[in-house]
């Protein structure tokens, strides 16, 4: 069976090596004779699950002692709160930049739990670049400084430094995580849904320096909401997605078959180049964004006729192409290409357009 090709911008593709692992080992989980989902998450099968997926996590994306992984439940839209939660006190803000509609959310959420200011922000050009380190204004007693690296809406992505930044760094980067090798040292908290390049919704990452809690407040958040109590239980502070951790497993288990982030990333960047040019040297398609923050995974563009739009859409369902229809809230198109997309499916991806500018002109 030849399967469509899934550019959805989360849940996304999943590599069809680890369907097709979930398929055999789905009723039989280690030999055990019983499912994975079955399990007491006190079963030693399962605990190894986690705790061999932290170490995974960690060799991959190249972290020591110093951090801790936590697999949470709620999603990235909790952490929005629960950093703050977490993290900010009465007397310190948190200083935010805003770059998108996901970055958006995170401020407007932390505000109901301290003293928030925003850093910088790009609302002024429609969300289409990452204000530059320069124009950020940081309050020296920041408690921490909050970022959303990839921006899944508008599609834009930081590749700068924030070597520099002297407060603690917090970033969303649920739309980018393993995508490529990043200066994971520069970031004190990192927190990302499953659902794009690591598996299945169900589980957030939460990846966080342990010295970060030494100043963490806990009065009046819940146990189950506390990062030293997710710690100290080892992400079990209550019956934890076990599923979607086994699914982010299997993933990191194909990443690292396949050569891990540096084949990835090659492989990312060689998808991104040659859907950027496609649109930049046609007549029909435009991207918005500032060249310098063009994301990797997520690509938006749009027709320059807006009345084609239906029509491409339902041209590149039939031809196999699902899920290119732009966020509801900007309109136009956009193709996720997430680890899980290969270089072929792009490419497939391209000559439809072209073939669509040319049969539509
Ligand atoms: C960058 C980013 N942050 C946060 C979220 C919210 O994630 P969730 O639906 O898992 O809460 C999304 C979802 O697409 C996202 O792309």
């Amino acid at each position: 069976m030849t399967r469509p090709i899934n550019f959805c911008s989360g849940p996304a593709a999943l590599p069809e090596p680890v369907l097709h692992r979930m398929q055999a080992e789905l009723l039989d989980f280690q030999r055990s004779g019983i499912s994975v989902m079955e399990h007491s998450h006190r079963d030693h099968r399962i605990v190894e699950l986690f705790s061999e997926t932290e170490i995974r996590l960690k060799r991959l994306l190249g972290l020591g002692d110093a951090y801790r992984v936590l697999f949470l439940p709620g999603g990235a839209t909790l952490q929005f709160s629960q950093v703050p939660m977490n993290l900010l006190s009465p007397n310190r803000p948190a200083a935010y930049v805003t770059s998108g509609t996901w970055s958006e959310k995170a401020i407007k959420a932390a505000s109901q739990y301290g003293p928030v200011v925003e850093a910088a922000t790009s609302r002024d050009s429609k969300f289409t670049k990452i204000p530059d380190r320069q124009t950020w204004v940081i309050p020296e007693d920041a408690q921490y400084v909050h970022l959303c690296t990839n921006e899944t809406i508008q599609g834009v992505e930081w590749f700068g430094s924030l070597a520099d930044v002297a407060a603690p760094v917090v970033a969303d980067m649920s739309s980018h995580i393993l995508s490529r090798a990043m200066p994971m040292h520069e970031f004190d908290l990192v927190y990302a849904g499953a659902q794009k390049n690591l598996g299945t919704s169900g589980v957030t990452l939460v990846i966080l320096k342990t010295e970060l809690l030494e100043s963490a407040q806990s009065d009046g958040v819940p146990g189950l909401l506390q990062y030293r109590q997710q710690i100290e239980n080892d992400s079990m502070v209550n019956t934890p997605p076990v599923l979607s951790v086994w699914v982010l497993a299997l993933v990191l288990d194909w990443l690292e078959s396949m050569g891990g982030v540096p084949w990835v990333e090659a492989q990312n960047r060689v998808k991104a180049q040659a859907l950027y040019h496609a649109i930049d040297h046609s007549g029909l398609y435009r991207n918005p964004v500032a060249i310098e923050n063009r994301s990797l995974m997520n690509v938006p563009f749009v027709l320059q006729d807006p009345s084609l739009d239906a029509r491409f859409l339902l041209q590149a369902e039939s031809a196999g192409l699902m899920n290119l229809k732009g966020h509801r809230s900007v309109g136009g198109m956009r193709a996720s290409i997430y680890n899980a997309i290969s270089e072929q499916d792009v490419a497939v991806l391209i000559d439809f357009m072209r073939e669509f500018e040319r049969t539509s002109g």
